[in-house]
């Protein structure tokens, strides 16, 4: 049993400690991100992109993700675990996204689920919240509706979108929702969503004034390459770094330097 809830995330609005969320994929490095404090795993469909090499998050499937979510918890000790139930998964069907959630929460190990959209997939937010599982919305720049918008820039610039999007983040919270993410909109629409709703709101791209911050691993530690958009920090570079430590393996291997006399039996 995770020692950070729902619960836990709602005090931290309360008291104004920021969340921290980070995407997860695989073992390993859900065992370091979990010592290290982070307090939520997100085993996000973006898995689709940076672990399977899709242009889009819509190809990976809910076996995929139960994949995914196994190998996370496995690792974690105390964060919560919140994954992303994929595309055809649950829009426009609640008996559908039921099923789905109950294989992520019963065969995977997911604390919590994340559904993309508003006042259109409420039916199977409350049908979820019903059965018992936790749900985090998601609104502003939705990766599973590319194809409707046509590209990944920001959201909700214009105040017709915004007034659109204050409603389904209200309609949301009243199906019941724990939390939100935003993603790509204005740091002032940010804003007024954090003080609007009750729940707490996690930002990527949505500014500072949210409470708190998602990102995916990948981009943190510098793994993706050409992804650079504004509201991105890296934290490390390790695409050069994994490079130079492979090119000097390759070059040991081939000057006989690796291994050693002592590295040998
Ligand atoms: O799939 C994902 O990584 C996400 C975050 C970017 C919020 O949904
Ligand atoms: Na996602």
């Amino acid at each position: 049993f995770p020692k950070i809830t729902s619960k836990v995330l709602q005090d931290m609005k309360t008291t104004g400690e920021k969340i921290s969320m980070l995407t997860a994929y695989d073992f390993s490095m859900a065992r370091i991100f979990d010592e290290a404090g982070v307090d939520v795993l997100l085993v996000g469909d973006s898995a689709a992109n940076v672990m399977a090499g899709y242009d889009t998050t819509l190809p990976i499937t809910l076996d995929h993700m139960i994949y995914h979510t196994q190998s996370v918890s496995r690792a974690v000790k105390r964060a919560m675990i919140i994954t992303d139930l994929p595309f055809g998964t649950y829009q426009g069907d609640s008996k559908q996204a039921l099923n789905s959630g109950v294989r992520l929460m019963k065969e995977a190990g997911a604390h919590a689920l994340k559904l993309e959209g508003g006042k259109e997939i409420t039916d199977s937010v409350s049908r979820l919240i019903q059965a018992g599982i936790p749900v985090m919305g998601h609104l502003g720049l939705t990766p599973q509706s590319i194809y409707k918008f046509g590209s990944y820039a920001i959201r909700a610039k214009e105040e017709n979108e915004a007034n659109v999007l204050l409603s389904n983040a209200q309609a949301l919270q009243d199906a019941g929702c724990f939390a939100i993410v935003l993603e790509k909109i204005p740091a002032t629409l940010g804003k007024k969503v954090t003080e609007m709703l009750q729940i707490p709101v996690i930002g990527i791209g949505a500014g500072k004034h949210v409470d708190g911050q998602v990102l995916v691993m990948h981009d943190l530690l510098g793994i993706s390459k050409d992804f650079a958009p504004r509201f991105l920090r890296r934290y490390l570079d390790l695409y050069s770094q994994i490079t130079n430590a492979t090119t000097a393996y390759v070059s040991d291997v081939k000057s006989r330097k690796f291994p050693s006399d002592k590295e040998q039996y």
